[in-house]
């Protein structure tokens, strides 16, 4: 371990589609956030639909050199006592970018480097906020509802995480996107069909609620991904009206929102925590914000809420750090020889 005072953390992310750098700095057992610069590469995916996992490797390469670069500065490797890196879950060679970066950063300065696991990293999006962390208290339950990750996490401790529900098939953030693509929408969806929803009905349109009423905290988007294809289809001479899609959009993300939050509330009573974080990138959505607050104060007053901070909502390294960080106070590193990428990783494992 090191000995200096305040732990500084470098946090690389090449996970997905945003290369993001950033440093942050131990301090009175919380957190700064000194540095953080997130490159998105959604302007050159959204020409294709979709992330594509070559374009965002190569992508990669040239950002996490210049964002490295941009957040050493002149101070070089004296900027950082500590190196951690996204090792999985993520594309395969897009995390491979990061990886290697962060390996080469670790020969060369001598420093300790660890390996995050992506999901932990958003967990701890919620940590980096000051009045969060004043209510920090386990057990806290995590709903994390990303791109490519819908899950329900009981963390009982710093590295104890046991997931208590997760989607069987369509992740949350993909329910949005995909019927976003179905409606014409540019990608990704999710952003858009919040948009349109502020001027629709939720309620004008009837949708599925898969597994709401399931006793597990399973949750299932595939059938509503077809019932709003179907829907789509058999409004042809209407669908292309303001009114018909933002009807459409806001039933979408009513559909959505409704199962997540029954879920959250169910698992919440049951495993008796202390706090609720929000967190991964669908997180950013109003409505499901709004709604999770206002059940909760209402439901369970004495459940604390933890969204994440704005800033920290999508994909960033300074979550990454933050995450290395309560592993590296816990005197865990990872050896930069062998230090690998884990496509599949799970959170259980982390
Ligand atoms: O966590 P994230 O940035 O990347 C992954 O790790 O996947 O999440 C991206 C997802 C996308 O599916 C995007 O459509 C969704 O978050 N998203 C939203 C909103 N903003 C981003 N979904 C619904 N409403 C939003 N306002
Ligand atoms: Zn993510």
């Amino acid at each position: 371990m090191v000995s200096r005072k305040s732990l500084r953390v470098l946090g690389i992310e090449t996970s997905c589609d945003e290369t993001a750098v950033a440093l942050v700095e131990a301090v009175n057992g919380g957190v700064r956030v000194r540095k953080h610069l997130v490159s998105t590469q959604i302007p050159i995916h959204a020409r294709y639909g979709g992330v594509v996992p070559e374009v965002a490797a190569r992508s990669h390469v040239p950002e996490t050199v210049a964002l490295i670069t941009q957040v050493l500065g002149r101070r070089g490797i004296e900027t950082f006592d500590a190196i951690a890196v996204t090792h999985g879950p993520g594309l395969s060679t897009a995390l491979g970018v990061g990886v290697e970066a962060a390996r080469t950063l670790a020969f060369v300065s001598g420093k300790p480097v660890i390996g995050v696991n992506h999901l932990e990293g958003h967990i701890a999006s919620a940590w980096l906020s000051a009045v969060n962390r004043r209510y920090w208290k386990f057990p806290l339950l995590a709903l994390i509802v990303s791109g490519g990750h819908t899950e329900l996490v009981l963390m009982s401790r710093v590295g104890g995480y046991q997931i208590i529900g997760a989607t069987r098939d369509d992740a949350a953030g993909e329910a949005f996107d995909k019927s976003g693509k179905l409606m014409g929408l540019p990608y990704p969806g999710g952003p858009q069909i919040a948009r349109l929803a502020k001027q629709g009905d939720p309620g004008s349109i009837p949708l599925p609620r898969p597994m709401l009423y399931d006793p597990s905290f399973d949750m299932s988007f595939s059938g509503l991904k077809t019932a709003v294809r179907q829907t789509w289809e058999a409004n042809e001479t209407i669908r292309e009206q303001e009114t018909f899609k933002a009807n459409m959009a806001a039933s979408i993300q009513q559909a959505i929102v409704d199962v997540l939050i029954e879920k959250t509330l169910a698992a919440a009573r049951m495993y008796h925590v202390m706090g609720v974080l929000l967190v991964g990138g669908v997180s950013a959505n109003e409505c499901l914000r709004e709604s999770l607050f206002i059940r909760l104060k209402r439901e369970m007053p004495e459940v604390r809420f933890l969204p994440s901070d704005r800033r920290f909502i999508t994909d960033n390294a300074a979550m990454i750090a933050a995450a290395g960080l309560w592993h590296f106070q816990n005197g865990e590193q990872d050896d930069w020889r062998t230090l690998d990428v884990h496509p599949e990783l799970s959170l259980e494992t982390a």
